[in-house]
C-alpha cells in the first residue's frame, strides 16, 4: 500500500520559548510548514460561514469603529473581512509565516505573532473572534483555560468572545481518511485520524512542490476534542458569563447543540460590573 495512516500516539505539540517582551513563553509553530498550502487551498474555505456566525453572534454588539481582536488569524481572510467592515482590527497568530500571508492579505491590519494561551495587548478589545477549529490545537483543557483568561483580560467590559471548536461527533465522521490535493506545481496528501481514547486527532501531510526541483515537506498537526460541559465550566472558570453554545449552518442558522453535533459555536460575555 502506497500510504499508511500512522496509529502512533499524538505528539504534544513542539513547544520553542521565545521572548514576546513581557515574559519568556513557548509559542505555537505547527502552522510554519502549512502555510503556503493552508492560504491557497483553506483559507477562505470556511470563512463564509464564520462570518455568517460572527453576523448573528458578534456584529449586533458592536459600534461601527469597535476594536475586534482575530485570535489565531492564520492567513487573514476573515481578519480582512472584519476590517473592510470598518472596525479596527488585530490579529494575533503563533505561526509568522501564517502572519507573513496574513499581512498580504489584510494590508493595514496589525498583526502580531504571540501565543493564544499567553498573549498580553495594550489594546482593549469589544469582541474577540477565533475561529475554524483553531482552539482545539490547545492539547489540555489546562492550557484551554490560559487562553480563556488571556481572552478575557484582552476585553474590555461588556466584549463578547466568539469561537467555533471541532466537536468529537465532528472528528469521528470527518477525521478518518485520505484525500490529496494535486495541482501543477504541487501535490499533497493528507491522512486525517481520530483517537477517540485520547480524544486526540491527527492531520498528517506530506507536500511535494516545485521549486527549484521538487521538494518534500512532512508535517502533522493535532487536535483535541472536548466535551461542551468541559469547555463551558473553562469559560466560567476564566470569569465569563452568559455562555452559549450554538450548532451553525449556513442553511439553517443557528440551532441548539445536539448530542450529533460536529461543530460547536461558543459566545460569552465578560460582564461588566453592574451585571
Ligand atoms: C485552522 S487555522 C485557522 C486560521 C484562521 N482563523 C482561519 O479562519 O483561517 C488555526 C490557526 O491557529 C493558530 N494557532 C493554533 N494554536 C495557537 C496558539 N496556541 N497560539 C497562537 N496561534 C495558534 C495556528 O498557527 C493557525 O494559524
Amino acid at each position: 500500500m502506497l500510504i499508511s495512516v500512522s496509529n502512533k500516539k499524538f505528539a504534544v505539540p513542539v513547544k520553542r520559548v521565545y521572548n514576546i517582551g513581557h515574559m519568556k513563553a513557548e509559542r505555537y509553530i505547527e502552522y510554519d510548514p502549512f502555510a503556503w498550502l493552508y492560504n491557497k487551498h483553506w483559507g477562505y474555505t470556511f470563512t463564509p460561514i464564520a462570518m455568517a456566525a460572527i453576523e448573528k453572534l458578534v456584529i449586533p454588539n458592536l459600534s461601527p469603529e469597535a476594536e475586534v481582536l482575530d485570535l489565531c488569524c492564520g492567513t487573514g481572510q476573515m481578519t480582512g473581512m472584519l476590517q473592510q467592515r470598518g472596525y479596527r482590527v488585530t490579529g494575533i497568530d503563533g505561526s509568522e509565516k501564517m502572519l507573513s500571508y496574513a499581512r498580504e492579505n489584510a494590508p493595514g491590519v496589525i498583526f502580531k505573532v504571540d501565543d493564544a494561551r499567553f498573549f498580553m495587548t495594550e489594546t482593549h478589545f469589544d469582541a474577540v473572534v477565533c475561529v475554524f477549529d483553531s482552539l482545539n490545537h490547545i492539547m489540555s483543557i489546562e492550557d484551554l483555560g490560559e487562553v480563556f483568561k488571556s481572552v478575557y483580560r484582552a476585553l474590555k467590559a461588556g466584549g463578547v468572545f466568539v469561537f467555533d471548536m471541532n466537536l468529537e461527533a465532528g472528528y469521528k465522521e470527518r477525521w478518518n481518511g485520505i484525500y490529496g490535493i494535486i495541482e501543477d506545481d504541487h501535490v499533497c496528501i493528507i491522512r486525517n485520524s481520530y483517537d477517540a481514547e485520547y480524544r486526540t486527532g491527527r492531520f498528517e501531510a506530506t507536500l511535494f512542490r516545485m521549486e527549484q526541483g521538487w521538494q518534500r515537506n512532512d508535517f502533522t498537526l493535532t487536535q483535541r476534542s472536548y466535551p461542551e460541559w468541559e469547555i463551558i465550566n473553562s469559560l466560567s472558570e476564566a470569569g465569563f458569563s452568559a455562555n452559549e453554545a450554538y450548532e451553525f449552518s449556513l442553511e439553517q442558522g443557528l440551532s441548539e447543540l445536539a448530542p450529533g453535533s460536529q461543530r460547536g459555536f461558543f459566545r460569552c460575555i465578560k460582564q461588566t460590573e453592574m451585571g
